[in-house]
């Protein structure tokens, strides 16, 4: 049932600070103010030398996005690669490390041999999946679950926000384990945990501004996408979202590569879409941002308040989320994207629900 939407994404959009919200009570307790997993683990993440993380598609850039969190917060080395590649490089696992899947369905094919792949070579297995009866779950050792509900949607929005939700969760669980999060850290972490399904709905009122957006956006042939940090992991979904439901060209890229190749691309036909909230290396993708500029290209700025104030520059358009913690920044700045996209396709007369050519689970190689 679409409710009062037009179509099951936008349904699945909205219900973001809602189903997040439902995800964090699962594994916060507020009143605490620490997280608490809802699973015993059979591994302390203090002896983990190495997290490897596989998954396809949207569930890899949720994945691509907590290596920044692990690493940072609790000093973990983590290796990511899409799944269709780890099951078949015979990549060298150290028994007793932890292998790490995440996946909406728990049915990807390639997401599953990944697992089984692990399990043969002695990994303590734990998966992210939003479907608790899943041939992944089943077979994992332990099942993060994300509490995202039907995701009807083919272009996959709720189920992506929840499982950055509980993989920043687990980041902060390994953090206090490793000793690299002090208490007054993880409750700093938790707080802005605990506002993030407000700010959700915070973002949602960007919708109009990003609704008439998307007019221009529809006529492009070629849509660039760039960020830094967690920003570059979006900055990918960002591109992704925009390329399986409107079918126009995008790309996604670090900020910093820029100058090593798609700068070439850019001219007053391009628009290029920078997600750049304030955090310690805004400053390197606005001087990014200054190049393209130079050249002519059109900039669509996803930022928050301090950012849009601190730019100083002619973009076609700014879109200032709500300040937050930048821990916690890729949870919002996911929704301007999805909106994006999702005005973007609507425009163009596009079924955003059954893109041609897409299944939602993708069950065969
Ligand atoms: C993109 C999208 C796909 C899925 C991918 C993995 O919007 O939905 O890229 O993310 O096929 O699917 P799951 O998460 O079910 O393993």
């Amino acid at each position: 049932d679409k409710g009062n939407f037009r179509h099951f994404m936008a349904k699945e959009i909205h219900e973001q600070p809602e189903v997040v919200g439902r995800t964090l009570a699962h594994y916060v307790n507020f009143s605490a103010g620490r997280v608490e997993l809802p699973f015993a683990l059979p591994f302390d993440f203090k002896d983990l030398k190495r997290i490897s993380i596989s998954a396809c598609g949207t569930a890899y850039l949720a994945g691509l996005i907590s290596k920044y969190w692990f690493e940072r917060l609790a000093r973990i080395p983590v290796e990511i690669d899409v799944a269709s590649e780890f099951r078949y490089r015979e990549a060298p696992l150290e028994p007793g490390s932890l292998a790490l899947f995440v996946s909406q369905s728990g049915e990807t094919a390639d997401t599953l041999a990944s697992l089984r792949y692990a399990s043969a070579e002695k990994q303590h297995t734990l998966s992210v999946v939003n479907v608790p009866t899943s041939t992944m779950a089943r077979e994992s050792n332990v099942i993060a679950q994300t509490l995202a509900g039907v995701e009807v949607g083919v272009a996959s929005t709720k189920a992506f926000t929840c499982q950055l939700t509980v993989l920043l969760t687990l980041a902060i669980a390994a953090g206090r384990a490793r000793g690299t999060l002090s208490a007054e850290a993880e409750k700093e972490l938790v707080d802005a945990l605990i506002g993030v399904p407000g700010l959700l709905s915070e973002a949602m009122k960007r919708e109009h501004q990003i609704e008439i957006l998307s007019r221009e956006l529809s006529k492009a042939q070629d849509v660039l996408y760039l960020g830094r940090g967690t920003s570059y992991p979006l900055a990918l979904e960002g591109a992704l979202k925009l390329k399986e439901i409107s079918y126009i060209h995008a790309e996604g890229y670090a900020a910093g590569e820029l100058k090593h190749g798609p700068i070439a691309l850019i001219d007053e036909t391009m628009p290029v879409i920078v997600i750049a909230p304030h955090d310690h290396i805004f400053e390197k993708t606005v001087s990014n941002m200054q190049e393209v500029a130079a050249r002519g290209g059109r900039i669509v700025l996803i930022t928050d308040e301090k950012g849009a104030l601190e730019t100083g520059l002619d973009t076609m358009a700014t879109i200032v989320m709500p300040s937050a913690h930048p821990i916690i920044a890729p949870i919002l700045h996911a929704v301007p994207i999805q909106l994006l996209a999702y005005h973007t396709a609507v425009f163009m007369g596009k079924d955003v629900d059954q893109p041609r050519n897409l299944a939602k689970s993708v069950t065969v190689e």
